[in-house]
């Protein structure tokens, strides 16, 4: 079976009441479409096509054409019109298969669309079901006395018999690609809202003599579709269940699942501790035995084997070492490489800068554009004065050094292996190894000074 797999993504999506185009409205930090497309990508789909419209341009330069074809559907005439757009690019063979998925319905699985496909023989079509307590809304799936599909009515063209069914279309399906143009050519709009129906090749199709098999998705959450934010904040919340599931069975616990959020790609060990309100974002890997703190941003990191990440800290862009203790209340900025054992404390800002092992920063600094060997002490309140006012500009830091409280850094500068800067300096030039440089003005006392004194007192 060669697959190819249509999406469709021509909706405007009015109810969003939005200038995004409805497709591109996150879920898990996603566009819903790139959902789609994903798991297209999963079935080893041969081609993927998404039928567009409105907010073309947008939707076409997010999502991209990698491995994606384009086709304009300029008026939005119905599902089945939005199909017959893509007929033409489909590829044409005796053995291809069309799957038909929604730009609007990003939440369902790969495993439910294969039991899908491994149902479809030659000239059969075969649609996904699922049964809704509340219907109201959805095409409706009637069987006759034999149990096998008959139709689908859509809810405006349904009678109150046909009204009361709950087994509802959720709009994916897939059939061979000769029936799908056959039937496409046939189908027309005499129907309550004039649209030319998709679900009208069912009809077709059983009136053929064809075999329509209906597979039912056990768990309605998977195919449900987005029409307003209130339906996206739960589908949303039906992700974020997943992913925190996901999390747990592989060996994660998380002291209040309801409260983490995912929003990307995670790679995780063992024994992880994921504590309150923390966010993963985009790329992330979290090796053996870490421990994420409280209301802790983690974004494109990854952190080695056993690293704290305490209360508070907000973390992008980063390579954290193995045992590495930062935080509470850090800031580490893109480009950050931090060795094994490096400690960052309370209110460090680190930007583009690599931090040697067993390296300290613990107080009240900012190191950036700085590389920073291995055994060093940066004293609390040191800053790395990385820019002029036009340009950024390098602080090298060697092994082993020893940086007092309340250094400025005025860079480029370097300070060599085993230096030892005093308190309270400002160092513009190099400093050498091994010895101890300071600028500071010397501490004078004046003897007949006395506090001024409110006046009319
Ligand atoms: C459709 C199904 C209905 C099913 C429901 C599931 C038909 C006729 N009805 O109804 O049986 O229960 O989905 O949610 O298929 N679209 C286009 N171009 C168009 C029209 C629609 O691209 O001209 C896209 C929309 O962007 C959307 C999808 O197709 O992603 C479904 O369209 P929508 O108008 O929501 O169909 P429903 O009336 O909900
Ligand atoms: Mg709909």
């Amino acid at each position: 079976m060669r697959l190819s797999v249509v999406i469709l993504a021509a909706g405007q999506g009015t109810r969003m009441r939005s200038q995004l185009p409805k497709v591109l409205h996150a879920v898990g930090g996603q566009p819903m479409l790139a959902h789609t497309v994903a798991v297209a990508r999963e079935l080893g789909a041969e081609q993927i096509i998404v039928v567009y419209g409105h907010g073309g341009e947008q939707v076409r330069q997010v999502i991209g054409s990698d491995h994606v074809e384009w086709v304009v559907q300029r008026e939005q005439l119905g599902t089945g019109h939005a199909v017959q757009q893509a007929i033409p690019k489909l590829h044409h063979g005796a053995d291809q298969v069309v799957l038909v998925l929604y730009g609007d319905v990003p939440l369902v699985r790969s495993q439910t669309l294969r039991r899908l496909l491994d149902g479809q023989t030659n000239n059969s079509l075969s649609i996904l079901t699922t049964l809704q307590d509340n219907p109201t809304g959805y095409g409706r799936i009637v069987r006759n006395d034999d149990n096998n599909v008959a139709k689908i009515v859509e809810e405006k063209d349904a009678d109150a018999q046909t009204k009361k069914i709950n087994e509802i279309n959720t709009g994916i399906l897939c059939t061979a690609v000769p029936e799908i143009t056959r039937w496409l050519d046939k189908i027309d709009n005499n129907n309550q809202q004039q649209e030319f129906y998709l679900t009208d090749c069912v009809e077709l199709a059983v009136n053929e003599g064809k075999s329509v098999q209906a597979k039912i998705c056990e768990d309605p959450n998977e195919v449900m579709g987005v029409n307003t934010r209130v339906q996206l904040a739960q589908l949303e919340a039906i992700y974020q269940s997943r992913k925190r599931e996901e999390l747990m069975l592989e060996g994660v616990s998380l002291r209040d699942p309801e409260s983490v959020y995912v929003e990307g790609n995670l790679e995780v060990g063992n024994d992880i501790v994921i504590e309150p309100n923390v966010l993963l974002r985009g790329r992330v890997t979290i090796e053996d035995n870490v421990t994420i703190g409280m209301n802790s941003v983690i974004i494109n990191t990854r952190i080695a084997k056993g690293a704290i990440i305490h209360p508070h800290s907000h973390i992008e862009d980063a390579s954290i070492g193995r045992g590495c203790q930062i935080g509470p209340f850090a800031r580490v900025r893109p480009n950050t490489e931090l060795g094994d054992e490096v400690k960052l404390g309370n209110f460090v800002e680190v930007k583009k800068s690599k931090i040697g092992g067993g390296s300290k920063v613990n107080h009240l600094s900012y190191i950036g554009d700085a590389t920073i060997g291995e055994e060093t002490n940066i004293g609390a309140g040191t800053i790395c004065c990385n820019y002029d006012g036009a340009n950024k500009h390098q602080t090298i830091i060697g092994n082993n050094v020893f940086i007092g409280s309340d250094v400025q850094l005025v860079a480029p500068v370097t300070v060599a292996d085993g230096a030892t800067i005093g308190a309270g300096s400002t160092i513009t030039r190099d400093a050498p190894a091994n010895k101890l440089t300071l600028s500071r003005s010397k501490q004078t006392t004046v003897e007949n000074w006395q506090r001024p004194t409110k006046k009319g007192k």
